[in-house]
């Protein structure tokens, strides 16, 4: 008897379809403890781990939630050793120009957030590029965070809105909330309503600071060149089992 593999490709009927967040954030931790449990160089776990976010867009696409944001670079990543920080560099330029036409194909609009202008020039290129030829995609919003920081966003946004309030275009007292988000690098963007973060870890790790203010939060053990859709599925029965206040009662 042949054993047929779970496949997940439509909405599980466990999950109410009215009720799926409507963007999902992810921390992709853990590919280097996947890449020495199994004796190899870390960077084959960060190489695997594209694959994953390759299933889990499309899963997104698959199961009806419009917005995925990934954290794939932070701000503190460059303290890690140069021939790590170099190919991750690398291999984001390999994945981008790889995947844009498929990108085109499946309508997916790709944007990136975080201080984009230190990347090496060739990585901007293809960023430049993907953003503006997926510009008017109306499929999956896919954002990638790279060279990002909630505190430094934060930051910049304080100095954008005072150099404003400088040059007396804003005033003090009108500043709130939605002027904040103005300055955001995710502005337009929603909110997301679910972070999974993978490998165990209880931390935002500087992850889009005044954008998860509400999000449910998730943590799973698996590391992430191993989370699936069963992975995911479980993800989301457990976003659905949450009560969201927003701090009513
Ligand atoms: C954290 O695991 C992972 C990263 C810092 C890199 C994640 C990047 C990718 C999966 C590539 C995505 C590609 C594109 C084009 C968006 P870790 O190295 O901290 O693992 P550890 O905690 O086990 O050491």
């Amino acid at each position: 008897m042949t054993v047929k593999p779970i496949v997940l490709d439509i909405l599980p009927t466990d999950l109410d379809h009215a009720r799926l967040p409507k963007h999902i954030a992810v921390i992709m931790d853990g590919n280097g403890r996947w890449a020495k449990r199994r004796g190899l160089p870390r960077i084959m776990g960060h190489q695997r781990g594209v694959d994953t976010l390759k299933d889990l867009l499309r899963c997104c696409r698959d199961w009806g939630i419009p917005a995925l944001t990934a954290y794939a670079f932070s701000t503190e990543n460059w303290g890690r050793p140069l021939e790590e920080v170099e190919f991750l560099m690398t291999l984001f330029e390999r994945v981008l120009r790889r995947e844009l036409r498929e990108m085109m194909e499946e309508n997916v609009r790709i944007r990136f957030v975080g201080n984009l202008e230190a990347l090496p020039p060739s990585l901007q290129d293809e960023i430049s590029r993907s953003m503006q030829d997926t510009q008017t995609n109306t499929g999956i919003q896919f954002t990638v965070a790279t060279n990002y920081g909630g505190r430094q966003e934060i930051i910049q946004c304080c100095q954008a809105i005072a150099t404003q309030v400088k040059q007396g275009l804003i005033n003090i007292e009108d500043i709130d909330e939605s002027v904040f988000e103005g300055y955001l690098y995710t502005t337009g963007i929603p909110h997301p309503d679910l972070l999974i973060r993978t490998s165990g870890e209880m931390r935002l790790s500087n992850f889009l600071l005044w954008q998860l203010a509400y999000a449910e939060i998730y943590v799973t053990q698996t590391l992430w060149p191993d989370f699936n859709r069963e992975e995911f599925h479980q993800a989301l029965l457990a976003y659905q089992q949450r009560e969201r206040r927003f701090g009513k009662i």
